[in-house]
């Protein structure tokens, strides 16, 4: 039998712990405050958006498998054979890990904020899959895209980005960030779930379900900000509230004053009037030409997609000639 391969780790980037909290200070203060959706995942956050996507009303997660169950050989066939599976945001890796059968990668690298959340992860997907050259990479794809060369191999660069997490970009930054995929894809292409835009009722239930889930992750960003910045945030004060704004085609979440309050943090305060709400996440919804004119924007060529058959949700495939 040949000896197993080892996965290989790279941390390409170092959080700054003080500027981090400089600039959460900064929105907090700004005349419209907000909270960076980033701060919703410390440990219970995650595990909070786990319980969101088991939710009834919280439609992406199963529909976007639901569409790699029904078309899973068109879209192997449309990808291609012998890549480097790029996995964006791979967290525990089941996402990729369940289209490996499909997809056959030669080699696959999971790009995550930290490695740390990488290292058990792929040490399973060593085990599973002794023969597959595995890497981590600890980066903030978001920020900047670089892929060291040698973590990358010779096989045609497949970027995997799934579960409508380019829904939090605006479409400016959207675009910014699939021209920064781009640039490092060329050979391959760029495989991923997008939210589609349907009816409010059935976005605005998604966002704001019957026994709280999506309230309890929304009202966790302030327990998060506390820690991270000292604020006094008393969660109890403070109302879940989600919306569809048909006009830009987005939920906004946001956290409201029940009452007047002060919140203070070392080096600053701020007073919210009852009503004043914390902007705490912009989750845009796209229309499968918007979203394929956009690729094209950025870049790739030929999109195509597949749907669910209510096409509440798309999976996009485009080449980067
Ligand atoms: C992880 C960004 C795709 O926008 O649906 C779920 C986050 N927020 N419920 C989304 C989320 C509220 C989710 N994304």
């Amino acid at each position: 039998m040949p000896a197993s391969k080892t996965p290989r780790f790279i941390q390409t980037w170092q959080p700054d712990a003080a500027a981090e909290r400089a600039a959460a200070c900064a929105a907090l203060a700004a005349p419209h405050a907000s909270v960076a959706p980033k701060f919703f995942y410390d440990r219970l956050g995650s595990q909070l958006f786990e319980a969101i996507t088991e939710l009834d009303e919280y439609y992406p997660t199963r529909t976007e498998a639901s569409i790699f169950a029904a078309h899973g050989s068109a879209i192997a066939e449309a990808v291609g054979s012998r890549m480097t599976l790029v996995d964006l945001g791979a967290g525990n890796c089941a996402k990729a890990v369940s289209l490996f059968p499909l997809l056959e990668p030669a080699r696959y690298v999971a790009i995550d904020i930290s490695v740390e959340f990488l290292r058990e992860a792929l040490k399973e997907v060593q085990r599973e899959h002794p023969q597959l050259d595995v890497a981590g990479l600890g980066q903030d794809f978001s920020a900047e895209l670089t892929l060291p060369a040698d973590t990358m191999g010779d096989e045609r660069p497949v970027f995997f980005y799934p579960g409508s997490s380019i829904g939090n970009f605006t479409r400016e930054d959207a675009l910014a960030f699939l021209r920064r995929v781009r640039a490092q894809a060329t050979g391959g292409g760029l495989l991923i779930g997008v939210d589609l835009v349907k009816p409010k009722h059935v976005l605005e239930a998604a966002y704001d379900d019957t026994i709280g889930v999506t309230a309890a992750f929304n009202l966790n960003a302030l327990r998060h900000l506390n820690r991270l910045i000292g604020s006094d945030f008393d969660p109890r004060q403070w109302r879940h509230v989600a919306f569809y704004d048909d006009t830009e085609s987005r939920i906004e979440m946001h956290l409201e004053a029940r009452d007047a309050v002060t919140v203070r943090w070392p080096g600053g305060q701020r007073v919210f009037a009852a009503g004043e709400r914390i902007h705490t996440e912009n989750s845009c919804k796209h229309a499968v030409e918007g979203f394929s004119a956009l690729l094209e924007e950025a870049g790739f060529a030929a999109p195509r997609h597949w749907t669910d058959p209510q096409g509440w949700f798309g999976v996009f495939w485009a080449r980067a000639d």
